[in-house]
């Protein structure tokens, strides 16, 4: 299948994807109105559950029960309710359906999806980057490409095995094999769905060692986001991968904040626990 193809399979959008292309839609611009928020979410009765149900876990550990997603905005602030939406949201479109033949388990690509955005937000706020949404959205969204691959295309197990045990060669392979790449594949559906520019380069380049100069900073956030979910998920097959110190340079992190961003993404894991299981 090429990219086009798969493209246009994955547009051919579910009702639940839909909600979720809204979602992203208004929240892209980092001074959306709540009021649009709302009026989505609460159209979608398992949405707006599941977002009150996240706000009343441990995670938050407010001090009473909310019960409206007016509420929850007023508690959690609205850029909060829109990240419990969105993964929500992307956990029941992309992270669905049968993964039999996928070379990566359906739980452990949506785990390390959910980790590299908790730690794209903390990496924005330690780095003081400005659009904290858009760095749980990118943490969230950067291998969308790759789910699809492993869901969709059922010889990309083989892809996988020719990259042997480099990860960083995973790239490479997929480009020779199927003539193009899990990253050119997100950013497409990213591009399509018209999340903005920097949500579509932060994808695309986050297996690239030279930062694109639109919004160079996010591109590090999400690699070194990714490189936190791999450290805390690794998988025997490859191995581990390393930060690279371009990316802590360029946000003016250094290793202790890659190390204590890790432990406490790790933390807030557990204490999301099974809200999080697909
Ligand atoms: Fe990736
Ligand atoms: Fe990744």
């Amino acid at each position: 299948m090429t990219l086009t193809e798969l493209a246009d399979k994955v547009d051919q959008l579910s009702p639940e994807a839909k909600v979720l292309q809204r979602v992203l839609e208004i929240t892209a611009d980092p001074n959306f109105r709540v009021e649009d928020l709302v009026s989505v979410v609460q159209l979608d009765g398992g949405l707006t559950g599941h977002v009150l149900r996240f706000c009343n876990s441990a995670l938050f550990s407010l001090p009473r029960t909310i019960e409206s997603l007016s509420e929850a905005t007023m508690y959690l602030g609205s850029r909060q309710v829109a990240n419990l939406a969105t993964t929500f949201c992307t956990s029941r479109s992309f992270f669905s359906g049968s993964f039999d033949k996928s070379p990566f388990s359906r739980e452990t690509l949506w785990t390390r999806s959910v980790a590299s955005a908790f730690a794209g937000d903390l990496l924005a706020n330690q780095s003081s980057y400005s659009v904290t949404g858009t760095a749980y959205t990118a943490g969230l969204l950067h291998d969308l490409g790759l789910s699809i691959l492993c869901r969709e295309v059922g010889s990309y197990a083989d892809v996988v095995r020719q990259a042997d045990d480099d990860l960083d060669s995973l790239t490479g392979c997929e480009q020779q094999i199927l003539g193009f790449d899990h990253c050119q594949l997100g950013s497409e559906i990213a591009k399509r769905w018209r999340l903005g520019d920097r949500l579509v380069q932060g994808i695309l380049n986050h297996h690239q060692e030279t930062a694109p100069p639109q919004d160079p900073q996010l591109c590090s956030i999400v690699r070194v986001a990714d490189v936190v979910s791999w450290q805390l998920f690794p998988d025997p097959r490859f191995q581990p991968i390393k930060v690279n110190v371009g990316d802590l340079h360029r946000l003016k992190l250094d290793e202790d904040h890659f190390e204590q961003t890790t432990e406490f993404v790790g933390r807030q894991m557990e204490v999301a626990g099974e809200l999080l299981s697909v």
